[in-house]
């Protein structure tokens, strides 16, 4: 499905009936990441899996974007669907994004799923590669990209012995446009700092991370989850960045064990 939000048109998917759960995608991927977990997550809640501006099937907007532009189209897409609060799932870039809606709607959030991710902004090492990666982007394309980032989401063992999944994730990356791939470098780079916000995060919160994640590694997991109130912490074993997709299963569970917990105590 698409629809105009700020004036972009913006595809998602919209499967399932319950209470909603709202899935936003990784750098530099898009919503069919989500594959493994909808068919599970549409049997339990209203799954809304969105492509972000400029990825998948949704056109870029104007760019640089922020994050801030991110989490205000799926504000805008939820006021759409008329939907007053949901579940949010976030794996990394995705979960960056879900800390600027909290920060400017926190009404709209039932409960926080942050798979994969950070609250700190990055490092000037982590900047400075992100400007290194916006040149490579620029000079030799998304194919170079994904030359650079398929060994920072899957694990070694996924890249040498599961080609199909392999092949899909590079899939995902070569298709972005190199301005959506440059906007969202810009905007990761220029992202504030969400330590301060975790301790008034007041809904129930699942950190999620795969054991091998390099990126976003499990210390930064457990940073999160001890500051956050209330958090629970699920280390994924075997999994790397892509955490949703080397260990679905495990993954999918955990996600639906929480909603479980939310729905039964929360209205
Ligand atoms: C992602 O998976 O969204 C990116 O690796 C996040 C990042 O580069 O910080």
């Amino acid at each position: 499905m698409k629809v105009q939000v700020n004036g972009i048109p913006v595809a998602y998917t919209d499967q399932g009936s319950g209470p909603p759960l709202v899935l936003l995608h990784a750098f530099p991927l898009n919503r069919t990441m989500w594959e493994p977990q909808l068919t599970a997550f549409a049997a339990r809640a209203r799954t809304i899996a969105i492509d972000l501006r400029g990825h998948g099937e949704s056109r870029p907007g104007h760019t640089p974007h922020t994050l801030d532009d991110l989490a205000t189209d799926i504000k805008y897409l939820l006021d759409h669907l008329r939907i007053e609060r949901a579940v949010f799932l976030g794996l990394s870039m995705g979960g960056y994004i879900l800390m600027a809606l909290y920060r400017l709607h926190p009404e709209l959030v039932k409960g926080l799923v942050l798979a994969d991710t950070r609250a700190q902004a990055d490092s000037s090492e982590g900047r400075a590669g992100r400007f290194e990666m916006i040149r490579t982007a620029q000079t030799l394309g998304a194919a170079a990209i994904a030359d650079v980032m398929m060994p920072r989401l899957l694990s070694d063992r996924t890249l040498t012995s599961d080609p199909g999944l392999s092949a899909k994730v590079r899939s995902m990356i070569i298709q972005n446009p190199i301005e959506t791939i440059v906007a969202d470098l810009q905007a990761m780079a220029s992202r504030p700092d969400s330590v301060p916000l975790l301790a008034h995060i007041g809904c129930p919160t699942l950190v999620l991370v795969g054991e091998l994640d390099r990126g976003t590694p499990p210390s930064d997991a457990r940073f999160m989850a001890d500051r956050i109130p209330g958090a629970h912490l699920t280390v994924l074993h075997g999994a790397a960045h892509l955490s949703n997709l080397e260990e679905p299963e495990a993954f999918n569970r955990a996600v639906l064990s929480f909603l479980e917990e939310i729905e039964g105590s929360r209205g």
